[in-house]
């Protein structure tokens, strides 16, 4: 089976190919378009410009992935009679697809993988949109996806299965979320942020701080530069850590990082000791808050796997810790840390995703849904 996998929930533009053969799944074409630097000047994804972004980005992406995975080829693919149903003023794609399909025709796709929330509105439609149109010219149906469940099923890629139960930590940009996995299709949400997503928190204050977006990267490089002149002298909250429940909040961490820079001087506000500092202390909260709720929720749960994804799961202090975890306390425990180009959001853990999900047929009855839950049916 092959899948054409579509990820626009947020703000990167990614589409993959993906074959399963048998048990085994690998991926025959990537490409991610970041937005990253159309996002710099907001500090943060703005919505309405990424999906200006993804309606751009698209179609080339799937010329790239397409041609990488070898099914792209010249050709000629008559419009289908159908294109209508889903033709609107707001859909741009029946027409950007019917000039592309003049010149190439794309061969083996089974399905049509695409994100169908939760994420930005507006992006998830963009995508939903594309898949639709893109289905009905391959005559193929279309598989939705969850885009948390995708993150934690990047696993399906290894060779090695999960032992049940299972607790993920998913931390990105948009979510911070602890689940709790009995099998493949039940899926339990133990805690979320109440406010700030742990990457938002690494944006925002990375902003504070004058560093750019993302702010996950540029913090963590700072925070490297702190360790290796050995400075810690700020102490920031741990907002949380100790609540029986298994909710975070990070939007305290935010505002004691902007209270303590708006108390600095303006010549400290700009000190590379201070900021190299300030981001080590942030990386530090943010990881130790995290690290401590997976531990709880392994222990309580007497987790037999433990899967992490989501673009914070990139950063090397958390990677670290979470080793030192395994080795010191859960030798036994099967842990799922994905390669890094996995752990930030792209096609292919949709497409893994895809292969145990539902084909529907009637591609119109798709719709994007914002506020998707981890525990809804798709
Ligand atoms: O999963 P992702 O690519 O997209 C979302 O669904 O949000 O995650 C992006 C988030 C951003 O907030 C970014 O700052 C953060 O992940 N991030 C990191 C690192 N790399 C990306 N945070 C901390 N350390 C990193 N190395
Ligand atoms: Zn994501």
């Amino acid at each position: 089976m092959i899948i054409l996998a579509i990820e626009t929930s947020c703000d990167d533009t990614a589409i993959a190919i993906i074959e399963k053969k048998n048990k085994n799944i690998k991926t025959l074409g990537s490409v991610v378009s970041s937005q990253d630097k159309v996002h710099e000047k907001w500090g943060g994804v703005h919505p309405s410009e990424a999906k200006r972004e993804h309606e751009k980005n698209l179609l080339p992406a799937t010329e790239e992935a397409t041609r990488k995975a070898r099914i792209l080829k010249k050709g000629k693919v008559e419009t289908p009679k159908n294109i209508e149903n889903i033709s609107s003023p707001k859909n741009p794609f029946p027409k950007k697809l019917r000039i592309f399909f003049e010149k190439y025709k794309i061969e083996k796709v089974d399905a049509v993988a695409v994100t169908i929330g939760p994420g930005l509105e507006p992006c998830l439609w963009t995508g939903v949109n594309f898949a639709q149109t893109l289905a009905l010219y391959l005559k193929a149906p279309i598989i939705p996806v969850n885009h948390i469940k995708a993150h934690i099923l990047s696993f399906l890629f290894k060779e090695e299965n999960p032992d049940f139960p299972a607790v993920a930590l998913i931390a990105s940009g948009g979510h911070t979320e602890l689940v709790l996995i009995k099998s493949l299709s039940e899926f339990i949400l133990l805690g979320e942020t109440r406010d700030d997503a742990a990457g938002e928190c690494f944006d925002k204050t990375a902003r504070v701080l004058g560093l750019g977006y993302p702010g996950g990267p540029a913090i963590a490089k700072k925070a490297a530069k702190a360790r290796h002149k050995n400075l810690f002298t700020i102490n920031l909250p741990r907002p949380m850590k100790y609540t029986k429940n298994y909710d975070f909040s990070f939007s305290g961490l935010k505002t004691a990082v902007l209270y303590d820079f708006l108390s600095r001087d303006k010549k400290t506000q700009k000190d590379e000791n201070y900021i190299t500092q300030m981001a080590r202390e942030i990386e530090e909260a943010t990881t130790d808050v995290l690290l401590f709720k997976l531990e709880k929720a392994i222990k309580n749960y007497k987790a037999k796997t433990v899967i992490l994804g989501g673009g914070v799961t990139a950063n090397k202090v958390l990677r670290k810790k979470v080793k030192k975890l395994q080795i010191n306390f859960f030798k036994n425990i099967k842990f799922f840390l994905p390669p890094i180009s996995l752990c930030t959001d792209n096609a292919q853990m949709i497409g893994a995703a895809a292969t145990i999900g539902e084909k529907i047929k009637d591609v119109k009855k798709i719709k994007a849904n914002a506020n998707l839950k981890i525990y809804d049916k798709i």
